[in-house]
């Protein structure tokens, strides 16, 4: 059976794809496979006089002269993106134009891809890491793998889409990170159940780079018939570095194997380099057919209209450069955060490659001079003062594993990376030890 949708050059493309051994039809739960999507007028015509979907013929109702709130951070004083505030310039009171302002043809020619039927959009990454489970794996029968210390949420859609988990650790010694392939193969054969691998590269808490030879090899593993899914949220990061002349010119991120490869999939999101967290765009690379499956099975008209509008606005020339000035500016106080970080006796390591917008630190049971060991219970503690005393809010990593006694630390605004470092040092520092 094929998918409905894919166009028969896109099928003829995905024919000479590897690995020979992955076939999609073997893979999806027949009852996705076999789905009708949901279709409407507008899939036909879009101008008109469009009395096709039951909206609001009268316009919008929000007050006369409202504006767009523009907030470069939450402190700064919100002025309007335009002085004429949110007429119908966006024509909210209509669907969303499927064309969604050209953005996914957009991200296909940023990254090389063939075309806007090897990219997929959806309410954040999170909701692509959902629905990619709930068209492979089959509730109660299914299974994922993950590599913990991992992002999290892959673990609860696959709780409720009733889905296993089978779990193969990274390497964690001295705060590694890399796959442990042989292993993960290994456990793969161990169980013909699992579906999709999840890996994160960079790694959330991990901040780490996956090497892509790894995950060659597991893409190219004849006995793993099902997909792999490379979440890369913060790969912006990375990339920004090799711009920038300080990582060597090889590539880092998976979207390079989607040209080669149809048993992966790669996300990304606006979420972290592009500050746009708020407006909840996330994106997939993969082959033509996985990608219409997907749009197959996503509620109608997923993404809103002021997302699409404002993920135009960021992935044009003038949002690029922007992305890549800020980008440039976080890389930079990270290096900051973590020279300081080391200079504060009661820290121990920091974990992991630093290749994302945040930074992986042990707190101590002692200073360092006195041979301190990472605490999970000095992290809890401190954790908890510098929010409730302070007001100061990381994230208390120390019961993941091979995190032990670890906080992460999302790279601020300057002056915020001074405030934390300040308020560590003196928490951990001057006669707070008991
Ligand atoms: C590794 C990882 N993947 C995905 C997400 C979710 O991103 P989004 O905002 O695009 O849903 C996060 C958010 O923190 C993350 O750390």
């Amino acid at each position: 059976m094929t998918v409905a949708g894919v166009s028969s050059e896109a099928s003829a493309h995905v024919a000479s794809l590897k690995p020979p051994h992955f076939v999609l039809e073997d893979i999806v739960r027949p009852n996705i496979l076999s789905l009708q999507p949901y279709r409407c007028a507008r899939d036909d015509y879009q101008d008109g006089i469009l009395l096709d979907a039951n909206e609001n013929s009268l316009g919008h109702a929000l007050p006369a002269g409202s504006s767009i709130p523009h907030q470069d951070r939450v402190d700064h004083t919100a002025t309007p993106i335009n002085g004429a505030g949110p007429s119908d310039a966006l024509n909210l009171h209509r669907y969303p134009d499927p064309s969604l302002y050209g953005i996914k043809s957009r991200l296909a020619s940023m990254r090389n891809l063939p075309g806007e039927d090897h990219v997929f959009l959806g309410v954040g990454s999170d909701e692509i890491l959902d629905l990619i489970q709930r068209i492979v794996a089959a509730p109660g029968k299914d299974a994922i793998a993950i590599c913990p210390p991992t992002y999290g949420m892959y673990s609860v859609c696959a709780a409720v889409n009733d889905v296993a988990v089978v779990k193969v650790p990274l390497r964690v010694e001295d705060g590694d990170f890399s796959l442990q392939v042989d292993q993960l193969i290994e456990t793969l054969r161990e169980h013909p159940n699992v579906k999709i691998v999840f890996l994160c590269s960079p790694g959330n808490p991990t901040g780490t780079l996956l090497s892509l030879r790894d995950v060659r090899r597991i893409l190219d593993e004849p006995s793993y018939k099902g997909l792999v899914v490379v979440d890369e949220a913060y790969i912006d990061f990375a990339e920004e570095e090799i711009r920038m002349g300080v990582r060597g010119k090889e590539p880092v991120s998976a979207v390079e194997l989607v040209k080669e490869y149809k048993n992966l999939l790669v996300t990304q999101t606006l979420s972290k380099a592009y500050g746009l967290a708020g407006i909840r765009l996330g994106i997939a690379y993969s082959q033509p057919a996985l990608i219409q499956l997907m749009n197959n099975t996503k509620a109608p008209y997923n993404i809103s209209v002021p997302t699409a509008h404002l993920s135009s606005l960021a992935l044009s020339d003038a949002g690029l450069k922007k992305m890549r000035e800020n980008v440039r500016t976080l890389i930079s106080s990270r290096n900051w955060l973590v020279e300081n970080l080391a200079t504060i006796p009661g820290t121990g390591d920091i974990l992991g490659g630093n290749d994302a917008n945040f930074v992986l630190v042990q707190i101590l049971d002692a200073p360092k001079t006195s041979g301190g060991k990472p605490d999970n219970a000095r992290a809890g503690m401190l954790y908890k003062r510098m929010a409730e005393e302070r007001a100061l809010v990381v994230r208390n990593r120390s019961s993941d594993l091979g995190c032990l006694g670890c906080l992460r630390i999302t790279v601020g605004t300057e002056e915020e990376n001074e405030r934390c470092i300040e308020l560590m040092r003196q928490l951990l520092v001057k006669g707070e030890w008991s």
